[in-house]
């Protein structure tokens, strides 16, 4: 029997998938601790892992793992290397979520620029005046800059461009060839373009080294009254700086699906502030990511086993 551990939960339809398999037993266990991840990749041939941090330490422990499968996008929580060391393929699952974070991104620069949660909250306690008091913004003419041009980032530019915004993206240098073909501007250094965007917007991993991307030097050149949203990673941003430039610069206010500490701690000081609209890293959890994830992720970690795995899905190909 081939053996997989699965940090859960896991969607019906990927439940259904692995079902199906006679050859596979498998186990599921949410909320993992790091020794609760050493014990149940101990003896098992593939991971299916959500957020929790794969380490060089526990996968030098993993004797028999021939594969894992990321339940998502992003991998900044696990230790690539390593894992290349000991010649483990680390599959994600490619565009399936791009279209369900696009559309909160939308919702984050709606959301923000409208005031949707003072306005929901004021016509519900009967302050219906606040519609006169606190005016919105429209998205038509405004400029974005849409930091990191992947699967995501096009997503992204794609609806922008639906409601007449002028776009200017930033990314890897394969970007620039993207933004191309699709006629949007590319900026080489996304710094150049901070003082003429309306909203910046991170869809990019986070650094190697966990440091941030925007920080007071980048407040400080933005436009005044930009907005920032970020669906991406929370240690993109200097939570610092971005409270002084919400609070005391010229930055008008942000949209954030990810914070430096998930969830942030309740004393964090920018949950004080009215002009930051959150949501809890859910851009990617519609019911059509549900189960569409789940089943790529399957379809990864099986194809995994059998050594079918699709190069494209792969972070470390050098792997295979
Ligand atoms: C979610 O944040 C992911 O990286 O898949």
């Amino acid at each position: 029997m081939v053996k997989i551990f699965v940090e859960g939960p896991m969607h019906d339809d990927g439940l259904a998938l692995l079902e199906a398999r006679q050859d596979i037993e498998f186990s599921i266990k949410s909320d993992l601790t790091t020794d609760d991840l050493k014990a149940g990749i101990q003896s098992a041939d593939a991971l299916i892992l959500r957020l929790s941090p794969l380490t060089a330490d526990v996968i030098e422990t993993a004797e028999t793992l021939k594969v894992v499968s990321r339940y998502g996008v992003g991998y900044d929580h696990v230790d690539v290397d390593a894992m290349t060391r000991k010649n483990i393929p680390l599959a994600i699952v490619g565009d399936a979520l791009s279209a369900s974070v696009a559309e909160h991104t939308l919702l984050l620069m709606l959301g923000v620029t409208r005031q949707i949660a003072l306005m929901d909250r004021s016509t519900r306690n009967g302050n219906y005046d606040v519609r006169y008091k606190q005016p919105g913004q429209e998205m038509l003419g405004k400029s974005v800059l849409i930091m990191g041009l992947g699967k995501i980032g096009i997503q992204v530019a794609i609806r922008c461009a639906a409601f007449g915004m002028n776009i200017i993206t930033s990314g890897r240098k394969a970007s620039q060839e993207v933004a191309k073909q699709r006629g949007y501007e590319f900026a080489s250094d996304f710094r150049d373009a901070l003082p003429r965007a309306d909203f910046v917007s991170l869809h990019l991993p986070a650094r190697a080294d966990g440091t941030p991307l925007l920080g007071a030097d980048e407040f400080a050149a933005m436009k005044p009254g930009a907005y920032v949203i970020n669906t991406a990673r929370g240690s993109l941003i200097d939570e610092e700086a971005l409270y002084t430039a919400l609070t005391e610069g010229t930055l008008r206010g942000a949209g954030l699906d990810v914070t430096q500490d998930e969830p942030p701690a309740q004393d964090c000081p920018l949950l004080k502030l009215e002009n930051i609209l959150f949501t809890p890293h859910n851009s990617a959890l519609t019911e059509e990511t549900g189960a569409r994830v789940s089943e790529v992720c399957v379809r990864n970690v099986l194809a995994g086993l059998d050594g079918t795995l699709d190069s494209a899905n792969v972070v470390n190909g050098e792997t295979l």
